[in-house]
């Protein structure tokens, strides 16, 4: 008698007993895909160097059992090492870290003016990425089914003058991703996430909230016809961060609305 494939109900809180720590979860992005974590049923431990929006975030959210916040710098070893610690020592667990924090503008001082130091600086989310699943892995593998999710960029694709070192950190993210996720896998699985025009103005602490100032053309050139919000990269999050992506790992996810596939002839 051949056994028939179950019609499976998707379930209501994809992320439910599950513990993910998000880098530069304060703001932008990695506030969107914090959130994103709590409404899918999850726990969330926030780092970011923005104590102010921390603070700021949990009071907004009030859910004391389910989120928390801890400064972060992940540029500094102590500081990513501490970040996982405290996380393990309010949750007891680790299922999930999105590394997210970084210097969000693209556009930098010209190749040849530039200094050593801005060149490290701009490439702080490669470095943080690195330090953050330093530390997390071991607690990550230790339950079956961890996920690190790396927050890259569509520039790692495509580019504008003045934007090496931004490019390079992400790009440099993609390809971590891959080679983390052979060397992780099978207990951890690692993806990115590689959004394009992202719309954070209405993400940001209580005192810079605004909302953003948005063309007609801003729109129109994205094919699904808006700039993006970050609650759009915390829905694809959730996904790879639960059970339901158990088959996917080492491969870069593109968050764009589109506008990497449009075509750009000028008539
Ligand atoms: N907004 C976009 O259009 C866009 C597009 C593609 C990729 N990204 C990427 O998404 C991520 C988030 O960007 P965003 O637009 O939300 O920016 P944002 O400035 O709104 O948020 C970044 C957060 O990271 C924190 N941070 C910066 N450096 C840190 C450090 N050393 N240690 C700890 N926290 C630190 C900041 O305090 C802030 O809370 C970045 O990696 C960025 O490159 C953004």
């Amino acid at each position: 008698m051949s056994i028939v494939p179950a019609v499976s109900a998707w379930p209501s809180a994809p992320l439910a007993g599950k513990v993910v720590l998000v880098t530069g979860g304060a703001n932008g992005i990695g506030r969107g895909i914090a959130q994103a974590v709590l409404g899918a049923g999850g726990q969330v431990m926030i780092g970011d160097l923005d104590v102010g929006a921390g603070k700021a975030c949990l009071a907004e959210w009030d859910r004391p059992a389910d989120a928390a916040f801890r400064k972060l710098d992940i540029t500094a070893e102590a500081s990513a090492r501490g970040f996982v610690a405290a996380a393990l020592k309010r949750f007891g667990r680790i299922d999930g870290l999105v590394n997210n924090a970084g210097i969000a503008g693209a556009h930098g001082t010209a190749l040849a003016d530039m200094e050593w130091s801005e060149w490290q600086r701009r490439l702080s989310s490669l470095h943080g990425a690195f330090l953050c699943s330093k530390h997390a892995l071991p607690a990550l593998a230790a339950h079956g089914g961890g996920a690190i999710l790396n927050i890259a960029s569509t520039r790692a694709q495509q580019s504008e003058p003045n934007s090496e070192a931004y490019a390079a950190a992400k790009g440099g993210l993609v390809a971590f991703t891959h080679a983390l996720a052979l060397s992780a896998g099978p207990a951890v699985r690692v993806n990115s996430i590689s959004p394009g025009w992202v719309a954070t103005g209405a993400w940001q602490a209580p005192a810079r909230r605004r909302t953003p100032s948005l063309s007609k053309a801003d729109h129109a050139q994205h094919p699904v016809g808006r700039v993006g919000q970050p609650d759009d990269i915390g829905a694809l999050a959730v996904f790879l961060l639960s059970d339901m992506a158990g088959f996917i790992t080492g491969q870069d996810h593109i968050v764009d609305g589109g506008m990497t596939r449009k075509m750009i002839y000028v008539d």
